[in-house]
């Protein structure tokens, strides 16, 4: 397939239709047509066009989109087409809640390894993966082939271990504290806060209420 440069916009909308792809072919559909994915979707057809176009038209006129084939791409170009090894650092209630996340492993992300400073975590399993001391990262990121390190610590720890990440190889910071790291630029940070996420939702809420108050 032809490389283009693709819009951030059109890249972050990729994850949703990779995922009603994905439970399109679960269902055995072969195709779809632009106007059924945006009603499944709620997007309208013509943006669905438009960013599937960015790939190169997949869509046939009269026969619209082949599932398999835009899912397969969409996976190649997030990434999805090979395995990532990951692992968590700080083992608390967020850390231990996404450790027992066992589906991330059916988009290829492959929890290697979990780590605290807690002594008394240590050695604790979650889906079979045991809880290691900090003193043991760098080997078994080194000997792991380990591409990402997910943050789930305090945020006033996260500097320190994210500069401590910086020269050992891994590629991705899958970022929970409530944090802005500064990294050399090989080390991509991808931030996520779901208190910002419920802060929009609130907005949502207050917005109806306010156009509905009088009817
Ligand atoms: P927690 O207190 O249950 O767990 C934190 C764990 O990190 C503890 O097990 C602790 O021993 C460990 N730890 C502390 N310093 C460490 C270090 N230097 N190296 C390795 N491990 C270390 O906290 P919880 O609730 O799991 O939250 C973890 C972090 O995630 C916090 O920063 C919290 O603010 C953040 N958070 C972010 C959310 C988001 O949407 N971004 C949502 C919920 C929590």
């Amino acid at each position: 397939m032809e490389e283009r440069e693709i819009s951030q916009a059109v890249i972050r909308r990729l994850p949703r239709y990779y995922r009603y792809l994905g439970e399109l072919l679960a269902n055995d559909v072969e195709r779809i047509s632009s106007n059924d994915l945006s009603k499944r979707m709620h997007v309208t057809a013509s943006q669905i066009r438009q960013d599937l176009n960015n790939f190169g038209g997949f869509g046939q006129q009269g026969y619209g989109y082949n599932v398999k084939y835009l899912h397969t791409e969409i996976g190649k170009i997030l990434g999805l087409d090979v395995n990532h090894n990951f692992i968590i650092i700080g083992a608390g209630n967020l850390g231990q809640a996404l450790a027992n996340y066992a589906a991330f492993e059916n988009s290829g992300f492959i929890l290697k390894g979990i780590f605290d400073v807690n002594p008394r975590l240590e050695g604790v399993t979650i889906r079979g993966v045991p809880i290691r001391m900090m003193e043991e990262l760098k080997e078994f990121i080194a000997e792991n082939n380990i591409e990402i390190a997910v943050l789930t610590i305090p945020k006033t720890k996260a500097i320190e271990v994210a500069e401590m990440l910086s020269d050992t190889g891994i590629k991705g910071i899958w970022n929970f504290a409530h944090t802005d790291l500064h990294l050399p630029e090989n080390i991509i940070v991808e931030n996520v806060h779901l208190a910002e996420s419920l802060m929009r939702l609130s907005y949502e809420v207050g917005r109806y209420d306010e156009e509905h108050k009088d009817i």
